[in-house]
């Protein structure tokens, strides 16, 4: 076990880092952040990847889900995290239809977040058939994660929101997608809603870390969603969420409570009030009471 001791000088976290983390069977950690403050605080909290993932289309724009957030809505929010961060490493998700098209305008697509954004790494959806895509990407000195199993940008081709990988062919399937990323050079790999045994098995057979999210423990690292672990998503969570802290509550008695004291006027208080300077204060009532002399 790897936990830095609280006061210890951290180090930059680089792709080089996350190979050595699996080689030394230390736990790589991943959380998702979308701006300045979340970003920041996951940086501080220690936690070696920042995520700025298409989810934030649900969590933070309240879409239904990931297809129609666009690529300038994902550089905004990167940037945004990127000024929160000292040590972590950077990853932002490649939005649905950024890499569908061209070779030439997936590269293009994939360095705007390097140049406009200060991603570190580039993540894109699917196996075997961005193999090639990932290639190209790679050649143009933009690092890449992988992101297999339950791909969210396929929601309307996998019928749903579906743990994958349960029969024999899927599991093959699975195989195969990790090794053709292994093979393509990516950084890392997401490994989403899929059975534990099955990322075990790619865990155990590929050089690249695999980062699971419900996927079990035997992966090189886990993801989470930051909304998710502190309870902001407004839906029951799914079973792989585990709540750290229920931050909706926190914030709605806040809410709350700011509130009632405007309400009743005990918001703001003397102490949260300016005050004039004692001379301008004396001039200001000999004015007045001036005044107050001439109307009677
Ligand atoms: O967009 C996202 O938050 C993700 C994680 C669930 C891995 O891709």
């Amino acid at each position: 076990m790897s936990l830095t001791p609280i006061g210890e000088p951290r180090h930059k976290i680089t792709t080089a880092s996350l190979r050595e983390k699996k080689l030394r069977h230390e736990a790589i950690t991943c959380l998702t952040a979308y701006d300045y403050s979340s970003a920041r605080l996951v940086d501080e909290a220690g936690v070696d990847i920042v995520l700025v993932g298409d989810s934030l289309a649900m969590t933070m724009l309240g879409y239904d889900n990931t297809l129609s957030v666009t690529i300038e809505e994902m550089l905004h929010h990167t940037r945004a995290a990127r000024r929160g961060l000292k040590n972590a490493l950077l990853m932002a998700d490649m939005p649905y239809g950024s890499y569908h098209l061209t070779a030439e305008e997936a590269v293009r697509n994939a360095s705007r977040f390097v140049k406009e954004a200060g991603a570190e790494v580039v993540k894109i959806e699917g196996g075997e058939k961005r193999a090639d895509l990932i290639r190209r990407i790679i050649d143009a000195e933009i690092p890449v994660a992988g992101h297999i199993g339950l791909t969210p940008q396929s929601v309307n081709v996998m019928g749903g929101y579906k743990v994958q990988g349960k029969s024999l062919a899927a599991v093959e399937d699975l195989m195969r997608d990790a090794v053709a990323l292994d093979r393509a050079g990516v950084s890392c790999m997401i490994l989403e809603g899929i059975p534990r045994e099955v990322a075990a098995m790619i865990t155990a057979e590929v050089e690249t870390p695999t980062i699971g999210i419900g996927a079990g423990p035997e992966c090189d690292g886990q993801v989470l969603v930051f909304h998710d672990v502190l309870n902001l998503t407004f839906a029951p969570p799914a079973k792989f969420v585990r709540r750290y802290a229920d931050a909706a509550a926190l914030i709605t008695h806040a809410l709350q409570s700011y509130r009632a004291d405007v309400a009743s006027h005990q918001y703001p208080s003397d102490a949260e009030s300016y005050h004039l300077p004692k001379e301008t204060k004396a001039a200001l009532e000999t004015v007045l009471s001036r005044k107050r002399a001439m109307r009677r």
